[in-house]
């Protein structure tokens, strides 16, 4: 059995239906053309050497790294509990945190781990709703169960990064990882399978998103915050409104996606942000920048968990948005996006 491995996982946007996917309502997702990569190597001595080229280096016992592990378990019982998501803080407080998880539960799940070396070097924006954390975990579980075990399969991948995903976001949907495992464009609703989305040509962009910027609140505080209104008695009726609404217009966009329709694409973004700003997850620096691309005939909406105090991460433009946006707003810091790539996947070079 090869004693390395090279392997890459795609980061993520969600064209349709984020918050409202955690509670059952279906989201459109598709893996997009930047990527993570992982090379692993495994050696006698039984330690992990982990060298994250934005994060820094560190060398981890095989037993402190378990302790790591039933540490951060401990931790999200807690927060299960208490839905106290400060809980888990301590995990992203160490730079390594997401990466020693991951490998913590991909060597639970082999009999003899060995020690490592791991390099990993990631081109997916951090925090900003474009699927960092699930691509890392993704490719670092596939890497070293391939090493362990020489296979390669997508459902136990995907089952182990969403344990990982729970401590890094509390309580995510499962949408990132399963997206990240699985690629392409996909319906995905809890509790069902996911569902495939064939993509023509018509619909593929390439999309355009806008930085905003990585907002103050990470992904778990922003799902604990729609949570809290939902519960609290004075919003509960409101934020239901807003989640069944989110709900019906994802339905509607897959169905224009699928038809290429591009004139209800554009009005479903246009109403799927106004409900995610009646949802509470945009900044109101966001907001007044959406409304200037409104102004200018450019629909857009906040893609992933979005952010209050001053950044919202990454703004999503549809195809016809784009060439409008990049001319008309200056000092925008654009990207165009390829969505409907590869999931998690092996590098032969
Ligand atoms: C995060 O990328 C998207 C959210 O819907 C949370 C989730 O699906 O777990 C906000």
């Amino acid at each position: 059995m090869a004693n390395k491995v090279t392997v890459s996982a795609p980061g993520k946007l969600i064209l349709s239906g984020e918050h409202s996917v955690v509670y059952g309502y279906p989201a459109l997702l598709t893996a997009i053309g930047r990527r993570c990569w992982v090379k692993a190597e495994q050696i006698t001595k039984p330690e992990i050497k982990i060298n994250d080229q934005q994060f820094g280096t560190e060398t981890i016992s095989l037993p402190k790294l378990k302790q790591f592990a039933h540490k951060a378990q401990k931790a999200w019982e807690e927060f299960d509990r208490t839905n106290q998501i400060a809980r888990l803080r301590f995990i992203k407080e160490d730079a390594l945190g997401l990466a020693k998880l991951a490998l913590a539960e991909a060597l639970d799940q082999v009999k003899k781990p060995t020690g490592l070396r791991v390099a990993i070097r990631s081109e997916i924006p951090i925090g900003s709703g474009m699927g960092s954390s699930a691509a890392l975990a993704i490719a670092l579980i596939a890497a070293i169960l391939k090493l362990h075990t020489g296979r390669f399969d997508r459902e136990q991948i995907n089952r182990s990064a969403f344990e990982v995903e729970k401590k890094i976001h509390g309580r995510p949907s499962g949408g990132d990882n399963t997206i990240v495992t699985f690629g392409g464009v996909m319906k995905f609703q809890r509790g069902k399978d996911p569902e495939a989305i064939s993509v023509n040509d018509e619909a593929t962009g390439p999309y355009w998103i806008i930085q905003t910027g990585k907002p103050e609140e990470s992904t778990g505080e922003m799902v604990s915050r729609v949570r809290r209104r939902k519960e609290a008695p004075a919003t509960r009726a409101k934020i239901k409104a807003i989640l069944q609404a989110l709900g019906k217009v994802t339905e509607r966009f897959i169905i224009a996606f699928q038809n290429s329709d591009k004139a209800s694409l554009n009005q479903l973004v246009g109403e799927n942000e106004r409900l995610l700003e009646q949802l509470g997850v945009v900044s109101a620096a966001t907001k007044r920048l959406i409304r200037e691309l409104e102004k200018r005939g450019v629909v857009a909406k906040v893609c992933g968990a979005g952010g209050v105090k001053e950044k919202s991460g990454v703004v999503l433009v549809l195809p016809a948005g784009e060439r409008k946006a990049s001319n008309r707003l200056e000092n925008l810091e654009t990207l165009a996006i390829a969505i409907n790539q590869k999931g998690v996947s092996f590098e032969t070079a």
